[in-house]
């Protein structure tokens, strides 16, 4: 990455322009966090520094005219992001104090956070230079998150999540300042202004970092969960069933299953665990998420709670039992139910998902083909069925498979000597194709 670094450098200088590394890449740099999402701001032609590089490296570019960005793909697939810097400034009083900066610095003044105001020239006379003009790096020293001026919340409110989200991430503080910026606006309810989407893409965030249950107290302290729902709080139960959450994701990470999760998701839904379904579905409306949640996920359903209440029950289950009442369930209900339950709950789903779930009888459709069994729903009644003994341990191979196909349904190529197939409509519950 230095290496790629210099060669922009090198090639801004031969465009005549100048190139910095911005963002959370140099903030992360003086923190020593591994970082390597490049973003570089340019005084000048930003796609034009791309294709500079492109030529030289290999790669592609994509540009967006509309935005002054452009994005570098190199061969190995390595993404780098180029912008313009953008002079111009909002319709705001704030834009004021911009009239007499240089056109890096009034796009740094747009951003959020002084924390990611650093950056780092590449040209090469230059190269490495840090560069703080609005107090960066005592900033990440005194470990606060600070804007840059009072229009910035009202300017873009999703800033408020993100606040949180650097805060719970780093161990730093809101500045005092910055925390009466956010308290004033949830005064005048400006995140009622955002779209579900920009705020689920804010709390997906959130969510998706290691532990998100500071966050979400952060976000009460504020006030913020409102805007999510009036009745979200957070709690000992929600942090007990965050952490358990938690345990319950890295477990899950380490099986590498080839089942897909959203992570956040489960998150999402044990924060929603103490609402009702039909304040879970208001939820669902102002995050831009399908109105039937309740349904999909069980949350806030009675379901939910059944659910549980078999899975703790002592009795034996039936592994083709557990895996009939498992079966239908989304992977983030499955791993929810694994946070709220109790140990033997856990347990049975977790042989659910790690062994249950991938057993398959070896008979094919194809072999029920062969045996003559007739086009029909008798082809998934006889494939379940073989799938239920295999899962309870009555047949092992596929001859005992085989076997039980003859003895419960009456086909197949019985012995040496071969029966003549009945007349499908004589077989138990065969139908004529
Ligand atoms: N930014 C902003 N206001 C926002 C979102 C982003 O000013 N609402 C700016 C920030 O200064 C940030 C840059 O755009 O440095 C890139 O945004 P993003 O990639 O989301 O932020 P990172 O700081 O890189 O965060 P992360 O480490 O989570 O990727």
């Amino acid at each position: 990455v230095l290496d790629l670094l210099r060669e922009i450098g090198r090639e801004a200088d031969a465009l005549g322009v100048e190139a910095y590394v911005v963002g959370g890449m140099v903030r992360d740099l003086l923190l020593g966090i591994p970082n390597l999402d490049v973003d570089v701001v340019v005084r000048g032609d930003a796609a034009a520094l791309a294709r500079a590089v492109a030529r030289r490296r290999g790669g592609r570019v994509k540009e967006h005219p509309r935005f002054g960005t452009a994005v570098l793909i190199l061969a190995d697939g390595f993404r780098v992001d180029l912008a313009t810097a953008r002079t111009e400034y909002y319709e705001y009083p704030a834009a004021l104090p911009t009239v007499e900066m240089s056109s890096v610095k009034k796009d740094l003044y747009r951003r959020d956070f002084t924390i990611n105001t650093l950056i780092i020239q590449l040209n090469a006379p230059f190269f490495g230079r840090l560069i703080d003009y609005f107090g960066g790096q005592r900033d990440l020293k005194d470990r606060v998150i600070r804007v840059l001026h009072n229009m910035s919340i009202v300017e873009d409110p999703t800033r408020a999540f993100r606040a949180i989200r650097f805060e719970t991430r780093f161990g730093f503080t809101i500045g005092g300042h910055t925390a009466n910026l956010i308290r004033s606006a949830v005064r005048h309810r400006l995140f009622e202004k955002l779209s579900g989407k920009r705020l689920l893409m804010e709390i997906k965030a959130l969510f998706s970092e290691p532990d998100p249950y500071p966050s979400v107290e952060r976000m009460a302290a504020f006030d913020l969960l409102r805007f999510l729902h009036p009745r979200l709080s957070a709690g000992p139960a929600t942090r007990r069933l965050f952490a358990s959450v938690g345990e319950v994701l890295a477990w899950f990470r380490l099986l590498f299953l080839d089942l897909p999760v959203e992570p956040f998701l489960v998150y999402l839904l044990a924060l929603f665990r103490p609402l009702s379904a039909e304040e879970i579905r208001e939820a669902a409306r102002t995050l831009d998420l399908p109105g039937d949640l309740p349904e999909r996920y069980l949350v806030g359903t009675p379901a939910f709670p059944d659910l549980l209440r078999r899975l703790q029950n002592r009795r034996r289950i039936l592994p083709s039992r557990l895996s009939d009442l498992l079966s239908p369930l989304r992977t983030e209900t499955l791993l929810l139910a694994m946070a709220a339950g109790s140990p033997l709950a856990r347990k049975r789903i977790s042989h659910y998902l790690t062994t249950l779930r991938s057993v398959r009888p070896e008979t094919t459709g194809k072999d029920l083909r062969a045996l003559g069994v007739p086009a029909g729903p008798l082809y998934r009644r006889i494939l379940d069925r073989l799938r239920a003994a295999r899962l309870d341990g009555e047949v092992r191979t596929k001859q005992e498979e085989l076997a039980l196909v003859r003895e419960e349904f009456g086909l197949g190529p019985a012995s040496p000597d071969p029966q003549p197939l009945p007349p499908p409509d004589a077989l138990p519950g065969g139908r004529a194709p």
